[in-house]
């Protein structure tokens, strides 16, 4: 079961053959799928042969071979975890009864838009990186920015799968709509609001992997705790292709940061116009992108009071963070939480049920887990003798969705008035400004080896090849 079939259209280590009108079914969606990735996946790339990982087997041990192809000609396909036909359900009112091998007509509606929300942001992460090829600061960069991509669309792949196989006609209905939606369409958006948010630049780039990928690190991690077994292994699977992602995000904001420290070492100055000047990017600006995407990224887990969230969670769809590694009973009745409120102006903490904050906790996490590379980040300032940090904001900054959205809170944890926001703005969050001078620095680094000027070269290359290899072949 780990090999995966590549003699087959539709790669897959699932069996598709045995099942004709799944592969019929998945094989007209094929080229729909090919002209989603033409319109609107990475920009005239067509003729590139990319230095790619293609997985081989699920296996954690060598499941990825590296090779150069043509991006539309990678071999997409469907890829699970290895199954275990013991598997207990282990959180949740069904804990200790077997795993299901297929979907409970009670939860029919509940797993498909679970799994149509979660496939939904696939796409939409590559609709918005799409431009970003033209302005690529090296070779490395722009291969490890199409593994991301092709790495998204299989991601797209595995939930389409899971829709094809276990939703009947109305998950052949849902696995159009994911390729006719489009990221920051106005009739027509991805259903989340951070996949309608531009990524305009690479640092905006690096922000969004770093910390945007990693959401799906945590969404991904709560699914492959599912009672729903096929959703488990898919989901374990992405979750080894999603590290390389946050990979690229942690390193590509180091690398900036490296740069931008050396400019100021060399400059002796810490004066942004300067720092500027030289062709780096000042750190006040990476604050600011830092600021925007953690807190759009944070909006992603939903309101911090849900009670679907407490029904995902009860009847075993979606459980927590590394559910089985918890010393709790794995129900969560009569358990509270702290979540956060506004009462006369003010911040309080409010003890609610746990089961109704499940979203909250996964948000907690999250945060727990971004706050550890930032202070990596900060490692390379202090390393260089840098003496300013980055922090992340207040867990009340600028969020939309939740009892938090609409106020309005400095990146500290002050609220602030209408005012004081409005003059304030523009040192918290990026400016039209910020986001001009990013722009200009956005030029195309091609030759093998060659960096731009405003990000440092990595330690290392991919696959343990050298900095300066050819990993794309322009054709
Ligand atoms: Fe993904
Ligand atoms: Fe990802």
């Amino acid at each position: 079961m780990s090999t995966i079939n590549y003699s087959e259209k539709i790669p897959n280590n699932v069996n598709l053959s045995e099942d004709r009108t799944l592969q019929r079914a998945l094989e007209s969606w094929q080229p729909n799928f090919i002209n989603w990735w033409d319109d609107v996946g990475p920009e005239g790339s067509t003729n590139f042969d990319v230095y790619l990982r293609t997985a081989v087997s699920v296996d954690p041990n060598g499941w990825a071979q590296f090779g150069h192809v043509k991006m539309r000609d990678y071999r997409w396909g469907i890829f699970l975890n290895p199954g275990d036909a013991s598997r207990e359900i282990h959180f949740g009112d069904h804990k200790g009864e077997k795993a299901w091998q297929d979907v409970p007509g009670e939860h029919r509606a509940n797993l498909r838009r679970i799994i149509v929300t979660q496939g939904d942001t696939e796409p939409a992460s590559v609709e918005q990186q799409r431009h970003l090829g033209l302005t690529c600061p090296s070779q490395y960069d722009l291969r490890n920015l199409f593994q991301v991509n092709v790495e998204e669309g299989r991601h797209l792949w595995a939930m389409v799968y899971l829709l094809h196989k276990y939703f009947g006609r109305d998950g052949r209905e849902e696995a159009e709509a994911l390729l006719q939606r489009q990221s920051g369409d106005q009739d027509n958006p991805r259903i989340l609001g951070a996949f309608n948010e531009k990524t305009p630049d690479w640092l905006a780039f690096f922000m969004f992997t770093y910390f945007t990928d990693r959401d799906g690190k945590f969404q991904l991690s709560a699914l492959a705790e599912s009672a729903f077994d096929p959703l488990s292994r898919t989901t374990k699977f992405m979750l080894t292709e999603e590290a390389h992602h946050m990979f690229v995000g942690e390193s590509g904001v180091s690398r900036v940061l490296q740069r931008t420290a050396q400019v100021m070492n060399d400059l002796k100055t810490d004066d942004p116009k300067k720092v500027r000047e030289a062709g780096a990017i000042d750190l006040g600006t990476i604050q600011r992108y830092l600021n925007f995407h953690y807190s759009v990224t944070i909006d992603l887990f939903g309101a911090d009071q849900s009670s679907n969230a407490a029904i995902f969670y009860s009847s075993g769809l979606k459980g927590r963070y590394e559910e089985g590694k918890r010393e709790d009973d794995h129900v969560l009745k009569g358990q509270t939480y702290k979540v956060l409120e506004v009462h006369n102006g003010q911040l309080v903490e409010k003890e609610v049920p746990m089961l109704n904050a499940l979203n909250e906790v996964l948000r907690d996490d999250f945060i727990k887990d971004s706050m550890a590379g930032v202070a990596r980040w900060n490692k390379v300032l202090e390393k260089a003798g840098i003496p300013t940090r980055l922090t992340v904001p207040h867990k009340a900054f600028n969020r939309q969705i939740g009892a938090l959205a609409g106020i309005k809170m400095s990146p500290d944890g002050r609220v602030v008035n209408e005012a004081e926001w409005a003059a304030k703005k523009g040192e918290w969050l990026p400016t039209p400004e910020d986001f001009a001078f990013v722009a200009s620095l956005m030029g195309r680094v091609v030759d093998p080896g060659k960096f731009a000027g405003w990000i440092a070269p990595p330690v290392m290359g991919i696959n343990r090849q050298p900095v300066d290899f050819e990993y794309v072949r322009f054709g």
